[in-house]
């Protein structure tokens, strides 16, 4: 999620190096693609919480997969491919967009080929980028890859969905870790720090290996995380950028309530693992979705958006409320899953819902402002 670190002066627009404008608005059609996957995803997971709502009971099944494949797939993709800038590197992003729309369409197999396609492709692409820059992290986003695309051949296999979610679960934390690793170079960290993220990575992997979210145990996932998140803590530049002002500040805050939430999910991992209790599958399963990935996206979007699409995007401090929001979210749904309250639960869904579409509001009518 960092496909190219813009300086981020507290208060100025981010506006990312131009290749042709023609060829930059294409990469919205992906991006839309995903985008209606995140949407839908979101309506039909309402569905799986119980909210009887219209036209949410066909796909609620497919709720991982249009989170995954469709919206996170396909947004990871484009943007690694605008990273590498080569045309055929778009191939990935392009599949997994139309596995979006073909999930959507309620033909999930095809949909779940597109997808494993599309993984293929971005494993083989980001293997292109460690032999052009070979390091740790370029070596852990391929790693990530391969892992959307081990959850997609279990998926298709029809495992049961925890399975699929373990494999797709690492995808998206080892992308953001290694993301992270990637800007840490710029505190220069001893390179012994690098045997210890080694560690926790290969932890993780065990864990996502033996299929740890659907056992009544769950020791290498749990300490794997709560491994990552130490060394993410010690090592991040957002411990520093929390000092600062504008918008540094709110994409520190961002990623660093999502540490506090990748840290919990080890720890429920140990204390309380799957099957544990009623709901602490989902109390992991979201506390690393929404408390952890979707706070990254928040604290990304604002200098992902225009690097990717041109469109200028202007940040503001009312963006405090929409975090504040997702986050209150996160803790409902946790406590309604650790408490088992029914309730507190299915509010938790809207809530996050709100959270988002405050936030692009936020976007929105600050960017529009001169
Ligand atoms: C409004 C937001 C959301 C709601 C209401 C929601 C609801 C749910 C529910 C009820 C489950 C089933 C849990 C269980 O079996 O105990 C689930 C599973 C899952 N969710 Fe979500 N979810 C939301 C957001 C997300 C996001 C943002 C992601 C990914 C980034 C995500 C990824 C998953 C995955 C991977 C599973 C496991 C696969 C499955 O059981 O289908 N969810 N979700």
């Amino acid at each position: 999620m960092s496909a190219s670190a813009a300086p981020l002066e507290p208060g100025a627009p981010v506006r990312a190096p131009k290749p042709s404008e023609k060829w930059r608005r294409l990469r919205l059609l992906p991006l839309a693609a995903g985008a209606g996957a995140f949407l839908v995803g979101m309506w039909v997971g309402l569905a799986r919480l119980g909210l009887t709502l219209p036209g949410s009971g066909e796909l609620a099944e497919f709720h991982g997969a249009l989170m995954i494949g469709g919206f996170l797939g396909t947004v990871i993709s484009l943007e690694r491919a605008v990273a590498i800038g080569r045309w055929w590197a778009y191939s990935a992003p392009v599949l997994s967009g139309i596995g979006a729309f073909v999930l959507i369409a309620g033909v999930p197999m095809l949909a779940g080929e597109l997808f494993l396609l599309a993984g293929l492709l971005l494993t083989l692409f980001s293997g292109f980028i460690v032999v052009r820059q070979p390091a740790l992290f370029t070596v852990v986003l391929t790693v990530a890859a391969a892992c959307w695309v081990g959850g997609t051949i279990v998926w298709l296999k029809g495992a049961p969905a925890a399975e699929s979610a373990g494999w797709w679960l690492t995808f998206l934390v080892l992308t953001i870790a290694a993301e992270r690793l990637e800007l840490s170079r710029l505190l220069s960290p001893p390179r012994s720090s690098q045997l210890t993220f080694i560690l926790a990575v290969a932890l993780i992997l065990v864990g996502m290996a033996r299929g740890e979210l659907a056992l009544t145990a769950a020791p290498f996932s749990g300490i794997g995380l709560l491994a990552l998140t130490a060394w993410l803590l010690r090592h991040d530049i957002a411990m520093r950028t929390i000092r600062m002002t504008g918008l540094p500040r709110f994409s520190a805050a961002c990623i660093l309530a999502g540490y506090f939430w990748l840290a919990l999910a080890g720890l429920l991992l140990l204390a309380m693992p799957p099957g544990a209790a009623t709901f602490s599958y989902d109390a992991v399963v979201h506390a690393i979705a929404i408390g952890f990935v979707l706070s990254m996206i928040f604290g990304h979007a604002p200098i992902i958006l225009p690097a990717v699409t041109g469109v200028r995007v202007r940040y503001s401090e009312a963006a405090y409320l929409p975090y504040g929001i997702l986050h209150l979210s996160v803790l409902l749904r946790v406590a309604g899953d650790l408490f088992e309250g029914v309730d507190l639960r299915a509010a938790s869904g809207p809530l996050t819902i709100v959270a988002f579409a405050a936030y692009a509001a936020v976007l929105i009518v600050a960017s529009r402002k001169k």
